[in-house]
């Protein structure tokens, strides 16, 4: 059985990275920044610290969710923990559910929080998971928050998935007795505005939108199926750009976290234009780390740093921020969304 969950893992990885390169659209390049001919600021002035559900970051992005629960996913850890802990951002492991099942796993995780013994870790569960699962995957990692993730699409598309999808209620449990902050996501499919209204309803503050336009569950786990017959979702979802578009109306509810499909440091600042305090990153620094090993991981860290500097002066802005004050304009198809999308 724990050979079965455990493969899973090094499948989700070896997929992800196999269809890395034929990722679908963002969204983001459908929204243009408007340029500020003079930004009245240097470089050197440029403070990119911002906030992850409460805490203080120095840049605005971290390692999204993605390993752990196997020989190879531990290995990964490892080099993220290490990683994250040279450029001095967070990261966030994958789904603890395995190591809740058996034990033998938890060492695979663990191994973050050895690698980031001062850095700030966020743990992971699904969202099917109660109150003590979401305390003891805490406990596991000693964790500064916790991300739990909402995958009813992934897991309808899985052979092997959930089939079952009551999860309120223990969401609700979770955000009211969790002792550290709880950050609710997707993963690729995007969070709507309609869920936003439930989750702020159960006292949810931090998001993780997960757009559709990068690492596709769906088409991940269709190639698992053995007759690969269902790749009727592989489109499923919102883009990265909708869920931050929709999700401005609840600017004054939550803090967002924007990810699905960020590819570089203008990526980045369009999300946090659009609302966004921060940005997660999988694939990207999947990809990198498979083809560049853990130095090339660091460099384009730092780089990302480095660029970030250089555009948000080239914008005129000292700070994340500023950055939500940048005029930006739509692509039709986008503005049409924006339209179109209800609130209550
Ligand atoms: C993921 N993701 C993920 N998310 C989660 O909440 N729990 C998990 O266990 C995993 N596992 C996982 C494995 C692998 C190999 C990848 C690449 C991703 C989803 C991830 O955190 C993120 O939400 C999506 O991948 C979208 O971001 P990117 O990959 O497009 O940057």
């Amino acid at each position: 059985m724990y050979d079965q969950h455990s493969h899973r893992k090094d499948e989700h990885v070896f997929l992800a990275e196999k269809f890395y390169q034929a990722q679908p659209d963002n969204g983001l390049a459908e929204v243009r920044l408007i340029p500020n001919n003079l930004p009245e600021i240097s470089v050197a002035k440029v403070n990119l610290t911002s906030t992850l559900a409460g805490k203080k970051i120095a840049a605005p992005f971290f390692i999204n969710a993605m390993s752990g629960g196997s020989p190879e996913t531990a290995k990964l850890n490892q080099k993220l923990a290490v990683a994250a802990a040279a450029t001095n951002i967070p990261m966030a492991t994958g789904s603890q559910s395995i190591a809740l099942k058996f034990p033998q796993a938890a060492a695979s995780f663990k191994i973050v929080r050895q690698n980031l013994p001062n850095g700030l870790v966020i743990g992971n569960i699904g969202a099917s998971h109660n109150l003590a699962d979401a305390r003891a995957a805490v406990e596991m990692l000693q964790a500064d928050l916790l991300e739990v993730h909402l995958n009813a699409a992934q897991e309808i598309v899985m052979a092997e998935g959930d089939r079952q999808f009551y999860w309120e209620e223990n969401l609700q449990q979770i955000i009211s007795g969790l002792s550290v902050p709880v950050i609710v996501k997707e993963v690729g499919f995007g969070i709507s505005p309609a869920t936003l209204e439930r989750l702020q309803k159960i006292g949810v503050k931090n998001v993780d939108l997960s757009g559709h336009g990068g690492t596709n569950f769906a088409k991940i786990e269709n190639q698992r199926r053995r007759a690969k017959d269902f790749s009727l979702l592989n489109n499923f979802g919102l883009t990265t750009a909708e869920t931050l578009l929709a999700s401005q109306h609840f600017a004054n509810s939550f803090s967002f976290t924007a990810s699905g499909g960020i590819r570089d440091a203008l990526d980045i600042v369009k999300c946090l234009v659009l609302g966004a305090d921060n940005v997660g990153i999988a694939g990207l620094f999947l990809h990198t780390l498979i083809k560049k090993d853990v130095a090339g991981l660091i460099n384009l860290i730092e780089d990302l740093k480095k660029q970030l500097k250089s555009i948000f002066a080239l914008l005129g802005c000292a700070n994340p921020t500023e950055l939500q004050q940048v005029p930006y304009l739509l692509s039709t198809d986008l503005n049409n969304f924006k339209q179109q999308i209800k609130f209550k």
